[in-house]
């Protein structure tokens, strides 16, 4: 069935009675059991629950770095208490080990209501990230269009092989990787509601949706990208509709509804019941909903220097930068949200909850190659639908409430403070050539510029994929270590051998890569004792003290939130710092350059994302320095 546009109903297996569905998944149809998205997907481990011993250590282990002396003794007569034969941990861990042979993984639900759904603050700097592509080279409208309908063209292409379960299976470390958060992203959105948000995903309905949305000067369209014989439109009919689409939404004095997405959760969701109690509102925004993914023909932007163009860029993408820009020209609640502008700059942003960074941009990747080929397929002679506006009735509650919006948006667009660097020294090559991860080379880089600017460490996020497990997510590697710890006191100690140093920057990098060796199978502890937690909360039991302890909001404080995100096209991915006083890096490795995105809050006085990021080069240098300096036996 190869090239062939095939509906395919995709679902969880439920192979026994007792497998509870995913949260965002229906349960399997007839017509799926014996596809070959499910039998990859049976063949795949479920997620392990850690022994309680082995988190119990490997937790102080992690504290050790983070927290003063006094603290960590205080915190291991907690754990010594919380897993003690017959303890609460004990009946916890059951609990868990219960609920994990009872679904089909005991993590991802509570993964995507906790870290997603029940998370209030806005989606926008502080939850979706942005991607930014390499700048095209077009200068113009029709430019800016021709591209679009290329792009368009190739998520399309793309979509086939979802559609028709052709995707390569992906490996890490040799392991098969689940695939389900490719069946997560297309025709897929986030819905605000009161306390809680949920999540839509239209490719599992009986008749999916054949059109994607198109936003132009904040003015929404549907357009139909499907030929009536199931064929996706070429780029030259996508072409003609988007000229269509342009020429009939001149910049205006419309409402950006689209910025109420971009709201705090609470105040989006009740926004989100007055905004829908309009019959026509209600379609419209259930059109954007159901639409494969929303593309942004974005207005222009403030005009930057050559210097700083991936920073504004990056900001383009993250949040559109204020509402007299480009943030209303968005539906951030929609899973994928690809954008261009007309001075060449492209990119992307998602809603997180569905999926992690590398399906996004696997996807990304398969765009940009379909871009920069020749068109194949001759277009139909056939007419097209005029694409169909979507309108809004926007009442005076409407109008207060995009109001609201803008002022919060712009509020925090004035907040962030993003920094793109390509560091161009080396790249994955040099790392390598020492016989070290680089992965794990440029996490203790991190470490070292931040204790350069902090005389101390902090706790460091790693995401760790956990998709050797079926419908695995993420989990922690905590870069902050003993072994980071002693390296980054040491290295600009004037009393110490360069060898000394290199013995521990050689421990220090081995310390990050056996941690990420253990999170990637499953044996971290962060979503453990997350687990571990939630099992208290649902079975109504007293919160035991490990969780209420200061240690405890003290390795939960990330001031150092950080993502690898490799990619075959020479992009970036960016997201904001997850607390106040913190720092969002993410960082895409090539093989002889690496790019870094590092975010701040400006009204935090302690940090600059400019500075972290000039640390960061210099780490690296002093680094690669050190190396070279020392000799080879000693390594
Ligand atoms: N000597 C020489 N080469 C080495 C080496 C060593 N000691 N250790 C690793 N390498 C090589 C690897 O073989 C690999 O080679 P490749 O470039 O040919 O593929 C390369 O260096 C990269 O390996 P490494 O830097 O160790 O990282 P990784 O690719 O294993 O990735 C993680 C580590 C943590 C990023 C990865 O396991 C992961 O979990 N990724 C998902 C993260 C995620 O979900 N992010 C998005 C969140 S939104």
């Amino acid at each position: 069935q190869k090239g062939v546009l095939v509906q395919v109903k995709v679902g969880m297996v439920k192979p026994c009675g007792l497998m509870k569905p995913c949260h965002l998944v229906k349960p399997v149809s007839a017509t799926r059991v014996s596809g070959r998205y499910l039998t990859h997907q049976r063949g795949l481990p479920g997620l392990p629950v850690p022994p309680l011993q082995q988190t119990c250590e490997r937790y102080i282990g992690a504290l050790e770095p983070i927290v003063e002396v006094d603290e960590l003794k205080h915190t291991n007569e907690l754990v010594d208490e919380f897993q003690k034969a017959g303890g609460i941990g004990e009946r916890l861990q059951r609990g868990l080990e219960k609920r994990a042979s009872n679904t089909e993984n005991w993590l991802s639900e509570w993964w995507v209501q906790v870290a997603y759904l029940e998370y209030r603050l806005p989606v926008v700097v502080h939850s979706s990230p942005g991607l930014v592509l390499p700048r095209m080279n077009f200068r113009d409208k029709q430019g800016q269009i021709r591209f679009a309908a290329k792009l368009i063209a190739g998520v399309l292409d793309f979509k086939t092989m979802i559609d028709n379960e052709t995707l390569p299976v992906e490996y890490l470390g040799g392991k098969p990787l689940c695939m389900n958060q490719y069946y997560e992203v297309l025709s897929s959105c986030r819905i605000p509601g009161l306390k809680r948000d949920s999540i839509v995903n239209h490719a599992k309905s009986s008749r999916p949706c054949k059109h994607i949305t198109v936003v132009h000067n904040f003015q929404f369209f549907v357009l139909d990208v499907y030929n009536s014989d199931g064929t996706p439109l070429t780029s030259d009919q996508l072409c003609v509709q988007l000229e269509r689409i342009c020429s009939s939404s001149p910049q205006a004095d419309v409402e950006p509804v689209g910025i109420l997405t971009t709201h705090h959760r609470d105040s989006w969701g009740k926004a989100y019941v007055n905004l829908i109690k309009d019959k026509t509102n209600k379609e419209s925004v259930s059109a954007i909903q159901r639409s494969i993914f929303t593309l942004c023909l974005d207005g222009a932007m403030p005009r930057v220097s050559d210097d700083t163009y991936r920073s504004s860029a990056a900001v383009q993408m993250l949040h559109g930068g204020g509402s007299q820009w480009n943030s209303g020209n968005r539906w951030f609640d929609k899973t994928l949200q690809f954008i261009i502008g007309e001075d060449g700059t492209c990119g992307a942003n998602y809603e997180h909850a569905p999926a992690e960074g590398p399906p996004i941009v696997a996807l990304i990747d398969h765009v940009v190659e379909y871009t920069r080929k020749p068109e194949m397929v001759r277009s139909p002679m056939v007419p097209l639908h005029m694409p169909r506006k979507l309108h809004f009735n926007i009442t005076p509650e409407i109008k207060k409430d995009i109001e609201e919006a803008k002022h919060h948006m712009n509020t925090l667009a004035q907040d962030l403070d993003m920094r793109v660097i390509v560091f161009g020294h080396f790249g994955k090559n040099v790392p390598k050539a020492h016989k070290m991860s680089p992965d794990a080379f440029i996490q203790v880089a991190l470490q070292l510029a931040y204790y350069r600017m902090y005389k101390c460490c902090c706790a460091t996020y790693e995401s760790a994929s956990l998709r050797m497990f079926r419908l695995g997510r993420t989990d922690t590697i905590r870069s902050a270590s003993s072994a980071s710890a002693s390296f980054v006191k040491a290295f600009d100690e004037p009393g110490k051998q360069n060898t000394e140093k290199v013995d521990l920057l050689v421990n220090a990098v081995k310390a990050h890569r056996s941690y990420t060796n253990i999170a990637i199978s499953g044996q971290a502890i962060d979503r453990h004792l997350l687990g571990l937690k939630m099992v208290a909360i649902e079975e109504k039991l007293p919160i035991p003290a490990i969780f209420t302890d200061t240690a405890y909001a003290k390795a939960l404080h990330y001031r150092l939130s950080t993502s690898q995100v490799p990619s075959k096209t020479d992009c970036v991915m960016c997201f904001g710092p997850v607390v106040s006083d913190g720092y969002g890096v993410c960082y895409n490795p090539m093989n002889d350059h690496i790019n870094f995105a590092v975010s701040s809050f400006n009204t935090c006085e302690e940090t600059s994302a400019a500075r972290l990021a000039r640390a960061v080069e210099g780490a690296l240098l002093d680094m690669r320095t050190l190396l070279e300096q020392t000799p080879r036996a000693k390594l």
